[in-house]
């Protein structure tokens, strides 16, 4: 009896462990749809830094063998990587859906095609 209580307790840890990891990886993001990646780089103000012939173009076309998560990580915190970078802090600007789009567009080669 207590044995089934037991494995009862268990079962139900157990149950709930794997809602937690399923309720963890369904919240993962997903780059936002709906979004103009161009648009948002030039109303952002990457364009001053990024765009082709800007200071740091070679920059961001280095970057593109990075994952979309990482992409997006930096571009929210960029301080996080390298501490006094020239690059301002986007987090409070781009939530992390919008981070994915962007670093999606930019794995895609986007900060070098001609701009609008
Ligand atoms: C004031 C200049 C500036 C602006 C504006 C700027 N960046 Fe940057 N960015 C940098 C610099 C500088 C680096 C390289 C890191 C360093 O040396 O500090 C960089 C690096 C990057 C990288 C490469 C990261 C890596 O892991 O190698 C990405 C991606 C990036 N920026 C995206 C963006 C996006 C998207 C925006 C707009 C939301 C933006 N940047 C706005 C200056 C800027």
């Amino acid at each position: 009896m207590r044995r089934r209580i037991l494995s009862a307790v268990y079962g139900t840890l157990l149950a709930g462990s794997a809602l937690w990891s399923g309720g963890v990886s369904v919240a993962q993001a997903e780059p936002k749809k709906d979004v103009d990646p161009a648009a948002l780089f030039a109303r952002l103000g990457c364009t001053l830094c990024h765009a082709p012939g800007a200071r740091y173009h070679d920059r961001i076309t280095k970057a593109v063998g990075k994952t979309e998560q990482e992409l997006a990580r930096w571009i929210r915190n960029p301080e996080q990587f390298v501490p006094g970078t020239a690059m301002p802090t986007y987090a409070s600007l781009v939530d992390e859906p919008t981070a994915l789009a962007l670093a999606k567009w930019i794995k895609a080669g986007g900060p070098s095609a001609p701009s609008k």
